[in-house]
C-alpha cells in the first residue's frame, strides 16, 4: 500500500512536471510567433507607408488611391517550415475583399472593446492563437494616423472632392471613412501555415 501511494505521488509529480514543460514550450513557441508577426507587420507597414508617401508626393492623394494595398512583399526572418499570408481587415472596410471572417470579427470586437474601455493604443497587445488545424494566427490593431485621414477621414473636412470621387467610383460600397486620428481603423492578420 505504502509503495502504491509512493508510486502514485511520483507519477503525479512527473505528470505535473511534464505538463508544465509542455505549457512552457507552448508559451515559447507563441512568443516566437508573436515576434515574427510583429516584425512582418512592421516591414509590411513601412513598405506600404513609404510607397503611399511616394505616390502622394508624385501624383497627390487622388493618384495615390490604389496604393493603400498590401502587395506581396518579400519576407525574411520567418520559420522556413511555414508559409505566411498577410491580410488587413476592418469592421468598416473599403474593399469587400477585406471583409472580416468570423474569427477576424471576434478579434476586431475585442480590440474595439479595449479601445472603448479607454486603453491607450500602444498598450493594446497583439493576439496570437493556434488553431486546431495547426495554423498560427497573429492579429495586431491598426490605428489611424494623421496622413490616413485624407482618404479615411471625414468626407466634408478631410477628403478632397476629387479624391472622394475616385474612391467612390472604385469602391461603391465603401464604409472606411469618418475615422479620426487614433481611432481603431482595422487590424493585421498574419497566418502561419506549416508546409507539408
Ligand atoms: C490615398 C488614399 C489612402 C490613404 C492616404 C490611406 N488609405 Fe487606406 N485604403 C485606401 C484604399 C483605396 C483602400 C482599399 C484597398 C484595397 O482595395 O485593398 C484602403 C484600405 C485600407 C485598409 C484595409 C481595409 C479596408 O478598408 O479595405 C486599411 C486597414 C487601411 N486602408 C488603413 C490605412 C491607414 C492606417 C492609412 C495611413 C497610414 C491609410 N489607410 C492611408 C486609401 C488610402
Amino acid at each position: 500500500m505504502k509503495h502504491t501511494i509512493y508510486f502514485i505521488t511520483i507519477l503525479v509529480i512527473a505528470l505535473f512536471a511534464a505538463c508544465n514543460n509542455s505549457d512552457k514550450s507552448k508559451e515559447n513557441l507563441k512568443s516566437d510567433y508573436t515576434k515574427m508577426g510583429n516584425s512582418i507587420v512592421k516591414k509590411t507597414f513601412d513598405t506600404l507607408r513609404s510607397s503611399l508617401q511616394t505616390a502622394i508626393s508624385q501624383s497627390g492623394f487622388e493618384g495615390a488611391v490604389p496604393y493603400c494595398k498590401t502587395a506581396a512583399y518579400s519576407l525574411t526572418n520567418i520559420y522556413a517550415s511555414d508559409s505566411v499570408t498577410i491580410r488587413r481587415t476592418s469592421l468598416k472596410y473599403r474593399n469587400p475583399a477585406n471583409k472580416p471572417d468570423t474569427s477576424e470579427e471576434r478579434i476586431l470586437k475585442i480590440f474595439a472593446s479595449l479601445k472603448e474601455q479607454g486603453i491607450i493604443n500602444d498598450s493594446i497587445k497583439p493576439i496570437t492563437e493556434g488553431s486546431k488545424n495547426g495554423e498560427v494566427h497573429f492579429y495586431k490593431p491598426i490605428m489611424l494616423q494623421q496622413m490616413c485621414a485624407s482618404c479615411h477621414g471625414s468626407k466634408s473636412a478631410d477628403i478632397q472632392p476629387p479624391v472622394w470621387k475616385t474612391i467612390s467610383t472604385l469602391y461603391p460600397l465603401d464604409m472606411a471613412y469618418d475615422f479620426k486620428t487614433g481611432d481603431l481603423r482595422g487590424m493585421w492578420h498574419i497566418t502561419f501555415t506549416k508546409i507539408k
